[in-house]
């Protein structure tokens, strides 16, 4: 722990958080998230680019580009010629773990109609019992014209729930909980009047209830999501209790840094991008595996050259939550480096690599801290457990970048409501902004 732990953030802590959880309850997968993250830059002036297109890029320029409807980055290009450019970056990824609908999911017992799921990610399953659930994705489905067509759906309301079982049927419950993903975690949809209509016809109804032209669904990716919305928690309202703490709140920290930094023109070009599938190993064309976030920066420098030049300038703060420790299981972390929620963000480090963090990425970081009197901790796993990894070490092997890995400390990390302290949002807000701000670092 670093200086004073009653010390209040600059910028305005009830709009950031409010914003924030607002942003959170309104992206309930990676798609939606994207689309706000973009509904926020359009309001800047970012303009859109494509990936099939020629891109014609101007000085202190506001760009943004999306891959799969589910990744994002927006970029500022800086004020020196390309080809001597650097870049400042800010990663984090748009999606969470979370239970998803199966191709043909219609499951039918004693006319309850139940939706067979797939695990996406490591999520804490206990957590999902006995929640009012609503679902969201995209759809893809041929229109009235006979062309394909896709959209982004979210029913709301709460459409189904995954009951526990009484105490009563099982009595050791209590002592010894395992939780088979396939046999005990399909959602009771409804109870049946019309043994026809299976999900694909409810799923096309309500396409057609939101105004689209649906002649047949093809195929589908939704995710059952908590309908509760975020709430601050706590005698005064110390805490953020909220779905996808993980990582949308990085998401939103960053593109608030990001904007509130547009005053500054600086030489080095700014990026943020917030990437999808980083759950799931982050291997595949929109992960932090890929080609997004290379092909982009080379994009933005003249020719390969200027690229390969470039990456040796540039550095790249990689965020995502990290464990505050736990008052019941304090002994789950290293006595030294275990942060406490709402003092400051955290640098996180393993020797091991599964953060990219070294110690000139670290000290960066601790300066930009420093110097706005913004507290700061770091965390080191138990020496006798296994560390979690983000986009950090990805990124960097991949991309040939300089990584710090950070993030806000939270409690109950992939359970459906996470907890995070109100203050260490907005830190990290100011960090972030003085980072893309500073020429001198
Ligand atoms: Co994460």
């Amino acid at each position: 722990m670093k200086k004073n732990k009653t010390q209040t953030p600059h910028l305005s802590q009830d709009n950031l958080n409010n914003e924030m959880m607002s942003f959170i309850a309104n992206s309930p997968t990676p798609f939606h998230a994207v689309l706000n993250l973009q509904e926020i830059l359009k309001v800047y002036q970012f303009s859109e680019l494509k990936e099939s297109e020629k891109w014609d890029l101007k000085q202190n320029g506001r760009y943004f580009v999306t891959k799969n409807d589910s990744s994002l980055a927006a970029f500022v290009v800086g004020n020196r010629p390309a080809q001597k450019s650097s870049f400042k970056i800010i990663g984090a990824h748009t999606d969470s773990p979370n239970l998803k609908v199966k191709p043909k999911p219609d499951k039918i017992f004693k006319n309850f109609h139940q939706l067979g799921v797939e695990v996406y990610g490591g999520v804490l399953l206990s957590t999902w019992f006995d929640r009012d659930l609503s679902l969201a994705g995209r759809v893809h489905f041929e229109n009235k014209k006979g062309a394909l067509q896709s959209a982004l759906v979210d029913f709301k309301s709460a459409v189904a729930i995954i009951p526990s079982l009484a105490i009563h049927l099982n009595r050791t419950v209590n002592e010894n909980q395992s939780i088979n993903p396939q046999k005990e975690l399909p959602p009771i949809l409804l109870q049946i009047q019309d043994k026809n209509n299976d999900f694909r016809n409810i799923l096309a109804s309500k396409l057609s209830k939101d105004g689209y032209p649906v002649s047949k669904i093809l195929d589908f990716e939704l995710s059952f999501y908590d309908k509760n919305p975020p709430a601050f928690v706590g005698l005064h309202d110390d805490f953020i209790a909220s779905a996808r703490l993980d990582n949308l709140l990085s998401c939103f920290v960053a593109i608030k840094g990001l904007i509130a930094s547009l005053d500054n023109k600086t030489a080095a070009t700014k990026v943020m991008i917030c990437q999808d599938h980083e759950e799931v190993g982050s291997c595949s064309h929109i992960g932090a595996e890929g080609p997004f976030l290379p092909s982009i920066l080379e994009r933005i420098c003249f020719d390969r050259e200027s690229f390969h030049q470039s990456i040796k300038n540039s550095i790249m703060i990689s965020s995502d939550n990290a464990h505050g420790v736990h008052p019941n299981y304090a002994e789950k972390y290293d006595e030294n480096h275990g942060p406490i929620l709402n003092a400051g963000p955290v640098i996180k480090i393993n020797a091991n690599q599964r953060y990219a963090t070294n110690s000139e990425t670290a000290s960066l970081f601790a300066k930009l801290c420093e110097d706005l009197k913004v507290p700061y901790q770091r965390f080191v796993v138990r020496a006798d457990m296994g560390c979690g990894s983000t986009i950090g070490p990805l990124t960097s092997a991949n991309v040939g970048l300089k990584v710090v890995d950070v993030g806000v400390p939270t409690f109950a990390m992939h359970s459906i409501r996470e907890l995070c302290g109100g203050k260490d949002s907005v830190f990290l807000a100011e960090v972030f902004k003085s980072f893309y701000s500073r020429e001198d670092l």
